[in-house]
């Protein structure tokens, strides 16, 4: 009976004492991306989309082969994405423009159609259900600079 009072009370020694040293736990200031202490409020650094009009800009790189492009042109007109109006088709829903060379030298203004993939059927009449919602894939890219250094190949 004795023993097991003396074990029991050498347990709760040991336990105080592993927590006191705290056993390698994270600490406040490593435990997310932002690398701020957990009891801050920090305010994020600001950052904005393009305010482009669409027409009159280089594309974007391509994060990897057959990554959905980046939009590089501003979005705020023509969303909200609704069964009744998408306003992303009235430019790019121009099968006649597929495969022909982009113009891109300002002359004229430059024409991005949507690939044949996006279509529902060889017509290139009928969009896809499945690329209606465009914003679903593309995202316009912001100058926020990354949270943290992406190798990704
Ligand atoms: C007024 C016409 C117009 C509208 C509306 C429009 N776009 Fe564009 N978009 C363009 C043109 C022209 C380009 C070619 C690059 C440029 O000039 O910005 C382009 C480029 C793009 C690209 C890049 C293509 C590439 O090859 O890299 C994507 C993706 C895109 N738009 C998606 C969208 C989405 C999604 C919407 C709706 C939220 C939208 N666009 C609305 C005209 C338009
Ligand atoms: C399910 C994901 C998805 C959706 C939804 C989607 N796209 Fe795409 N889109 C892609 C991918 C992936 C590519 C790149 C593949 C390619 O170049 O063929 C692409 C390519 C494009 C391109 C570039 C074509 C080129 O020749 O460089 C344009 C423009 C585009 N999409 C517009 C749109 C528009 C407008 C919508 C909405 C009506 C839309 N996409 C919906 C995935 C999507």
């Amino acid at each position: 009976m004795k023993a097991r009072a003396f074990f029991t009370t050498l347990g709760l020694v040991f336990a105080a004492a592993a927590c006191a040293s705290n056993g390698g736990a994270t600490d406040e200031l490593n435990m997310g991306l932002s690398k701020a202490s957990v009891f801050d409020t920090p305010t994020p650094a600001p950052y904005a989309y393009s305010d482009a009009k669409p027409g009159w800009n280089d594309p974007l790189p391509r994060a990897w082969e057959d990554a959905p492009p980046q939009i590089p042109h501003r979005v705020d007109k023509f969303l909200p994405i609704v069964a009744a109006d998408n306003q992303c088709l009235d430019c790019h829903d121009v099968p006649r423009y597929i495969d022909q060379p982009r113009n891109m030298d300002r002359s004229v203004k430059s024409k991005s159609p949507m690939p044949r993939t996006h279509y529902a059927s060889n017509e290139l009449d009928e969009v896809s259900g499945a690329r209606f919602t465009c914003t679903q894939c593309h995202v316009p890219q912001s100058n926020a600079a990354p949270l943290v250094e992406s190798t990704y190949r």
